[in-house]
């Protein structure tokens, strides 16, 4: 008779626009986290519509294709969803006795946000209390999501024949990870400390660069402040370089080897015309994105009282775009990391796994979390 051993190992799942993310996982029992194996799957050129999906066949199939392909086994399954139509808000709530919080909470929620709650699932986390003009208040951190966005990525668990176990957003997962403790290199350490003397506050901006999302997360001693997502990203390079390099139709795929293969140049080299053509096409882009995240760091500090950022991590496929940390680190003059360059205290990676990937999978080891 074989043995039948307990198995502990779940699923996360991330469907981003260009890439899906499955991993399979194992909490120890020191509750460190352990990704056992992990795909990378193709999505389905426009099955996302409005953060649901909507041509869940193809993506139901693409999965699969990727779970059989790496031998994935575990039969529940957490997944995260698209970042692109879930509200975010906090919202300041006058403090109450801790019996009367609920109620209180939900019914500034009802006032405050013009939705239709039939329709939504609306959450609530408390951050911490502030004193506002002399009044105690309590700073709470709302989400609402459309009940049915929510309902397509459990059906396509449940297409898929796993349990599904839980539903989160990006906001959280990144929180989640990043309450993991960081350890940066020595060599970094140094380094930065020389270019950067002064890092005073405790506010860190987590970026995720994804293909059509740039994701800004703004966490202060580790609690999520703010969250905007910009509906701009690394494929937008791919669209440029199309538009002013490559004209002839059908030349996606030759677009985005480009950019991964030139990425982001400080000099022209005269031998390679090409190389500094896409660059420039790659610079474009990243200008307007750097923009936008100026936008939000200044919105945060100017409207929701937040300190300045003092360090900037990336996440996301396209933070692994060559030179993306050099222009960060000019654009907003803090220590830019993206995540490969760093250590995460408790989530190891089984040892025949490639971990150069880890970039593309930060959302879903967050929500296993
Ligand atoms: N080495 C690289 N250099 C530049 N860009 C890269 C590199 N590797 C991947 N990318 C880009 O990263 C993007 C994919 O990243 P990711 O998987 O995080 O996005 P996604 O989750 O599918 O998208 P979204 O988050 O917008 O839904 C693609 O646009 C891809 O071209
Ligand atoms: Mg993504």
């Amino acid at each position: 008779m074989a043995l039948q051993f307990f198995s502990s190992d779940f699923m996360t799942i991330d469907i981003g626009f260009r890439y899906i993310k499955i991993i399979q996982l194992r909490k120890k029992k020191n509750n460190d986290l352990m990704v056992v194996n992990y795909g990378i799957g193709d999505t389905p050129r426009g099955c996302i519509k409005n953060g649901a999906i909507k041509d869940k066949v193809r993506v139901v199939t693409e999965i699969k294709r990727v779970i059989d392909e790496h031998s994935l086994s575990a039969k529940e399954a957490k997944i995260v969803i698209s970042g692109t139509n879930i509200i975010t808000r906090i919202i300041m709530v006058e403090k109450v006795e801790d019996k009367d919080v609920d109620k209180k909470v939900w019914s500034e929620i009802h006032n405050f946000l013009p939705i239709n709650f039939d329709e939504h699932r609306v959450d609530y986390k408390l951050l911490d209390v502030v004193n506002e003009g002399g009044q105690e208040k309590m700073r709470v951190f709302v989400t609402a999501v459309a009940k049915n966005i929510i309902n397509s990525y459990i059906e396509i668990i449940k297409e898929l024949k796993l349990k599904p176990v839980s539903v989160d957003i990006p906001a959280n997962s990144i929180s989640k990870f990043f309450q993991k403790d960081i350890e940066f290199k020595e060599t970094d350490i140094l380094a930065k400390r020389q270019k950067f003397p002064r890092q005073s506050t405790n506010t860190v901006a987590v970026i995720d660069l994804g293909s059509e999302t740039t994701i800004v997360n703004i966490l202060k001693n580790k609690i999520p402040e703010f969250n905007r997502v910009i509906l701009q990203g690394s494929s937008n390079i791919d669209q440029v370089i199309i538009d002013e390099i490559l004209i002839e139709k059908n030349q996606a795929d030759k677009a985005e080897r480009y950019k991964k293969m030139y990425g982001m140049v400080a000099y022209r080299d005269p031998n390679n015309d090409l190389e500094w053509q896409c660059s420039e096409c790659v610079k474009k882009v990243i200008n307007e994105i750097a923009k936008n995240i100026k936008m939000c760091f200044n919105f945060y500090v100017d409207r929701c009282g937040g300190e300045q950022i003092s360090k900037i991590f990336l996440v996301g496929g396209g933070s692994k775009l060559k030179g993306i940390r050099e222009y960060f680190e000019e654009a907003f003059g803090v220590p830019t990391y993206p995540i490969n360059y760093v250590d995460v205290r408790g989530i190891e990676f089984a040892p025949e796994l490639n971990i150069e990937k880890i970039n593309y999978l930060i959302n879903a080891i967050g929500i296993a979390l």
